[in-house]
């Protein structure tokens, strides 16, 4: 480029032509230098310098030759000037265009290559989730329900204490309250009744048999609350499944009879269940079912010697408690307690999951590490 400005930056006939043929061979050499500079043009960057060199208005290539070469030409020159210059104006203006729409258009291909959807990849994989283990315990339990005629229902997790304890015959100082430390629920002054996040299923024996006249047989899966501090058994949160049966001749037999059956539908033909005295306001009498262990097989003894952990080498471990529905509770919900019987029960459904499946921790269900819920697909 260096000669050639040097060329372009003096008039004529300091460089010795004087006749039109010599012009030739000096416009073949622009030509030729202006062809070169145009391949190197690859880039916008590249071809905006490029295109300022050879059209720039105030010093580029052709301003120069038309102030240095055409303007001070002799008149026998101008003419042969003026058309060599046209014509390579033209040259320069077409490929200055030219190129521009090459590298425009290679911009794009690189873009469309970028930015090109490869439909031979193989696809994002989005893994089907499976039931949470509470999830398919719940369905489980049920399954064995309403084999043997009991339907499902649900209800509020949010009660009155009404439902909550009264109905149930916990009446407001009543002692039992005192072992399920309840969360109250802040209310604006002047509501009109306090709320309770339940801490049990069993107000929904009160609702149940407020919307039906018996025969009632339904079971109540859901989630429940209290006031503990979490530890390897202990949540604030857990699930229980509810069961009321009520009808004009119901037993104790009947009740023992239901409860066996589903436990060894539960844990295997094999265990065996037993019950003892316990207390509940809402039951009377009221029991404590203990399934035979179903890790030393009830033996208390453990594989390798020794008492059994699990049950500590008692051969029994305590499943739920449950009863004879208390004759009061029937004056809640205008059932005439001289006609009808029945029995409820109250399972916590994370404790059976643990023991059937060896899970020792309760926190584990809730803290949703994907390791631990792929084991139950
Ligand atoms: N509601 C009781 C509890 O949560 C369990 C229970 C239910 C007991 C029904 C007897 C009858 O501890």
């Amino acid at each position: 480029m260096k000669a050639q400005e040097n060329k372009t930056g003096l008039p004529l006939v300091q460089l010795g032509v004087t006749r039109p043929e010599e012009l030739t061979a000096l416009f073949a050499d622009l030509r030729g230098r202006f062809d070169d500079d145009c391949a190197c043009a690859c880039d916008e960057s590249t071809w905006k310098v490029f295109r300022d060199r050879w059209l720039g208005r105030k010093s580029g290539v052709l301003t120069q030759i038309t102030d240095n070469w055409l303007k001070p030409a002799t008149p026998e020159l101008k003419r042969a000037v003026g058309a060599s210059l046209n014509e390579l104006r033209s040259h320069v203006e077409s490929q200055i265009e030219a190129r521009r729409a090459a590298i425009e258009s290679g911009a794009e291909e690189a873009a469309v290559a970028r930015e090109r959807v490869d439909l031979s990849l193989p696809g994002v994989i989005h893994p089907i989730g499976s039931h949470h283990l509470i999830c398919q315990v719940f369905q489980e339990i049920e399954d064995i329900f309403f084999s043997i005629g009991f339907s499902v229902v649900e209800g509020p997790e949010i009660e009155t204490p009404y439902y909550n304890f009264e109905a149930l015959n916990i009446p407001e100082f009543h002692p039992v309250r005192d072992d399920m430390d309840t969360f109250y629920i802040d209310l604006p002054k002047g509501a009109a009744t306090p709320l309770l996040l339940r801490t049990h299923t069993s107000p929904m024996q009160i609702r149940a048999m407020e919307k039906r006249k018996p025969p009632v047989r339904v079971i109540v899966p859901g989630k429940v609350y209290r006031r503990d501090n979490p530890d390897a058994t202990h949540s604030f949160m857990f699930h229980q499944v509810e069961g009321l049966a009520v009808d004009t001749d119901i037993t104790f037999c009947d009740f023992t009879g239901t409860i066996e059956y589903f436990v060894k539908q539960f844990f295997g033909a094999g265990v065996k269940t037993r019950f003892r005295p316990s207390y509940f306001p809402f039951t009377e009498p009221s029991v404590e079912f203990d399934v035979s262990c179903i890790f030393c097989g009830g033996s208390g003894t453990a594989a390798g010697g020794g008492a059994c952990s699990k049950c500590k080498g008692a051969g029994w471990i305590e499943l739920f408690g449950a009863g004879m529905v208390d004759p009061a509770v029937y004056g809640f919900v205008d059932y005439d307690p001289k006609k009808v019987s029945g029995f409820a029960f109250g399972m916590g459904i994370d404790r059976l999951a643990m023991l059937r499946y060896g899970i020792d921790d309760i926190q584990v269900f809730f803290q949703n590490d994907v390791r631990f819920l792929r084991q139950f697909p």
